[in-house]
């Protein structure tokens, strides 16, 4: 069995009660690799909801979203936006570190998740979803699309392009952070600035939802 099915009790009540699931969840291989799970954060109550991939290593040391190198990209896009992250709620597709040890250093390098990981964890970001009730959902990279939508998506095709979900939501999709911190410096300024006019636009829509 594999995603919503693997979930036989009622949805989490709090988002409290969200944050102990994780902690206990094995229900995919990630989720047994002895990490500490990291919990979604934020206003209960946000009009936006940011949506990740999956802790860093950072992430996962301090145990909470977007406090390493992609979340500092982020945090000083959102910035530029005029998106106060304060006022959202942070979260992430994935909910455990999933990586691989790379000899010598024992750096801990970062693996994607799989369809199948994703569509597992989901349940859990349906579940926050269902609490916060954001008016905007901005999905980061093509994880957090797929988790959002149940199904897979070409970022580069339906960025900019928000679409409405099922509960009246506006999903807007841009790039993943980290994606722009891969890329060489003949092509990063053009994908930062694709990024914060992503960004830019979804910070004026919110505005005008809220
Ligand atoms: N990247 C993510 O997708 N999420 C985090 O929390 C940190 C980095």
């Amino acid at each position: 069995e594999t995603g919503a099915a693997l979930f036989t009790e009622s949805r989490p009540d709090s988002l409290e009660a969200i944050a102990a699931g994780i902690s206990a969840c094995t229900r995919c291989p990630i989720g047994c690799n002895g990490t500490r799970a990291v919990a979604g954060e934020g206003r209960a109550d946000a009009a936006l909801m940011i949506v990740g991939e999956q802790p860093g290593d950072s992430e996962e040391q301090q145990g909470r979203p977007f406090v390493g190198p992609a979340g500092q990209v982020l945090r000083s896009h959102l910035a530029g936006a005029g998106i106060d992250p304060g006022q959202a709620w942070l979260t992430n597709a994935v909910k455990h570190f999933k990586f691989v040890l790379r000899a010598p250093s024992k750096r801990r390098l970062h693996q994607n998740p799989s369809a199948r990981e994703i569509d597992t964890c989901r349940w859990w970001v349906e579940s926050e979803r269902l609490l916060v009730r954001p008016k905007m959902v901005l999905a980061l990279g093509a994880s957090a699309a797929r988790s959002v939508l149940g199904k897979t998506v070409s970022v580069q095709k339906v960025r900019g392009l928000p679409q409405r979900l099922d509960d009246g939501a506006e999903l807007w999709i841009t790039t993943h952070p980290s994606y722009l911190l891969r890329l060489d410096e003949g092509a990063r300024a053009g994908e930062e600035a694709r990024f914060a006019a992503d960004l830019a636009a979804a910070g004026a829509r919110l505005r005008d939802l809220a």
